[in-house]
């Protein structure tokens, strides 16, 4: 595979960003590929290799790289101006459409990252119900800022210590953890500090490390214990909000979470996050109330113009439909490849999502750890030069598109097998 000219920018990008990147999991090593363009489910790099994508911008293109249809809503709404400062139709329009899909997002406010939802959301519930603590689940991803940037020690309760420098030990302290699909460590945890939790924040499908599945129960349970302990609870729907299905994880497991955080597909592709929940809780934001949020970009019409457009097309076209069989034929047909090479790996899905673990089927972060970290990467490089681009991470999740063909799904099974008997 010819890289000359991906290896020379990321020589000078070096000098210029932090690891020559803009954020740290396109630190691919030795170099990361620099891309060109992208169409469809085709991403091409600089050196005009042409690779089939299932990273996809890490989720938000469910309709593929430059779909015509959101292109023409970009385009039409530039005529318009691309930012005013000032309310528009559109955001009406779209929490309407909003709301229809998560009734649970009472109220909402259009905010520009995953990130800034899941800060907004936190303070919101901080503010609501006057503490400080919050739980969060061991591995769950939420964005990068100071409070969930923090890993618990050993214990569920064990106060929390700064997975990052700059995060001062005064704010991770009010960050517990607890592994995901374990019920009794979450009762444990609301009952050790009664009173004290705002929130629980959680990816209801881990999707910052597999994707890994509730257990039959787990979520619903968690919904009970957080209304027995007058915990609020956010769902962090960031990854699974129009991809799952067009309801969410919410939907999809019959969950009314108090908050809900939307991200990626919710802006068609453009920078956008939304936050919202019950009317309550949202009344204390600013204007309203004393929990405050702002950005110049909030709202902003052009993420509007394509998130609605992107959710336009998902309903008419009953996109999840197809995308959905085609993501089930995929995991259903790596399996296979894994079970006929008797490997003792696994492949894990839902919906458009999947990842193979170098490992057995991981329940929780402690489990997904222990998966084979240096295969994995040897065989994601085996796949990118069988013209396979897939998220460079065993932590990250791979996903399917609009735009991917039959034939894209018979060379990545063709790439799977040959790769995965290439690994030394
Ligand atoms: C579940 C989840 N929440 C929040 C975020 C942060 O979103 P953003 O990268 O838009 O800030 C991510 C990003 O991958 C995510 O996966």
């Amino acid at each position: 595979m010819k890289q000359d000219l991906s290896r020379s920018m990321f020589e000078e990008a070096q000098g210029l960003f932090p690891g020559g990147v803009s954020s740290p999991v396109r630190a691919i090593k030795p170099f990361p590929f620099y891309t060109r363009s992208a169409k469809g489910s085709h991403i091409t790099d600089v050196d005009g290799n042409e690779l089939i994508d299932y990273c996809l911008g890490y989720g938000p293109l469910i309709l593929g790289h430059a779909h015509p249809y959101i292109m023409e809503a970009i385009r039409s709404q530039l005529e318009k101006g691309w930012l005013y400062g000032t309310p528009s139709e559109t955001e009406i329009q779209y929490a309407k459409k909003i709301r229809m899909y998560y009734p649970s997002m009472n109220v909402m406010r259009f905010v520009n990252t995953g990130t800034e939802a899941t800060m907004g959301a936190i303070r919101a519930a901080r503010g609501f119900t006057g503490r400080d603590k919050i739980v969060k689940i061991e591995g769950g991803f939420h964005g990068a800022h100071d409070a969930v940037l923090v890993k618990a020690g050993s214990g569920a309760s064990t106060i929390g210590v700064p997975d990052s420098l700059g995060v001062p030990v005064d704010i991770a302290k009010n960050t517990l953890q607890v592994p995901y699909n374990d019920v009794l460590a979450m009762e444990e945890v609301l009952s050790a500090h009664k009173d004290e939790i705002a929130c629980v924040i959680m990816e209801p499908v881990m999707g910052n490390m597999g994707p890994i599945l509730p257990k039959d129960g787990y979520l619903k349970a968690v919904r009970n214990i957080t209304r027995e302990y007058d915990t609020l609870l956010i769902f962090d729907e960031v990854i699974t909000g129009f991809r799952i299905n067009m309801f969410g994880a919410q939907g999809y497991y019959g969950i009314d979470p108090d908050l809900t955080t939307l991200g990626k597909i919710a802006g068609g592709g453009l920078p956008i996050g939304v936050f919202g929940g019950r009317r309550d809780i949202m009344e204390t934001v600013a204007p309203n109330g004393g929990v405050y949020q702002a950005g110049t970009y909030n709202g902003n019409p052009m993420s509007l113009t394509a998130g609605m457009a992107m959710v336009d097309f998902l309903e008419r076209e009953r996109v999840h439909h197809k995308v959905n069989e085609m993501g089930k034929a995929m995991w259903q047909s790596l399996t296979d490849v894994v079970r006929s090479m008797k490997l003792d790996y696994t492949v894990s899905g839902i919906s458009s999502m999947f990842q193979i673990f170098f490992g057995p089927q991981p329940e929780n972060y402690t489990d997904a750890l222990k998966c084979d970290k240096a295969k994995f990467m040897e065989f994601w490089r085996h796949m990118l030069e069988n013209g396979v681009f897939m998220p460079p991470s065993q932590f990250e999740t791979n996903f399917l598109s609009y735009a991917h063909t039959k034939e894209d799904l018979e060379r990545t099974v063709f790439a799977f097998k040959k790769s995965l008997g290439a690994i030394k």
